[in-house]
């Protein structure tokens, strides 16, 4: 019997894809040996943003993240391979980028806990719930 790969969710966010982060990213993501299964890139409206951080609604930065979010396009992907979400998590590094580890993604791109370059799920229940945000 063949195991199915997991998947995760990602987006680059409207900061990382201003600052032309697109290709560094996902070049990442191939030279570690995962592989982008889906991709697309799209602008939140309001609506669909807060359905993506429904977790943090009423959070004081709620508001911020969400103008953040919305303020620019992004781009959405499905990324597989073994174990991915955990990989991912540990690619990308801490939300404050100033607490991240030079090699991870927000260690050597970002310096803004608010503007921090990219997201990733934490959980396989969350792969599911984000990527319904832009893979219906
Ligand atoms: S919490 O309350 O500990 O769960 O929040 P945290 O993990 O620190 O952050 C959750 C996501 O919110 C983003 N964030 C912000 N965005 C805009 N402005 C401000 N001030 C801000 N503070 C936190 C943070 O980057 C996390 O985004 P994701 O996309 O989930 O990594």
């Amino acid at each position: 019997m063949r195991l199915v790969p997991q998947r995760t969710f990602v987006m680059i966010k409207p900061d990382g894809v201003r600052r032309g982060l697109i290709g560094e990213i996902i070049s990442r993501f191939e030279k570690r040996g995962l592989n982008i299964v889906q991709l697309k890139m799209d602008k939140l409206d309001r609506n669909r943003a807060e359905r993506l951080y429904a977790e943090h609604k009423g959070k004081p930065f709620f508001e911020e993240l969400v103008s953040y979010v919305t303020s620019g396009p992004v781009v959405a992907m499905l990324v597989e391979g073994d174990d991915v979400v955990s990989v991912v998590r540990r690619m990308i590094g801490a939300t404050d980028p100033k607490e991240a580890s030079p090699g991870t993604i927000r260690g050597d791109l970002a310096l803004s806990k608010s503007e921090n370059v990219i997201h990733a799920s934490d959980s396989p229940e969350k792969v599911a719930y984000e990527s319904s945000v832009f893979f219906p």
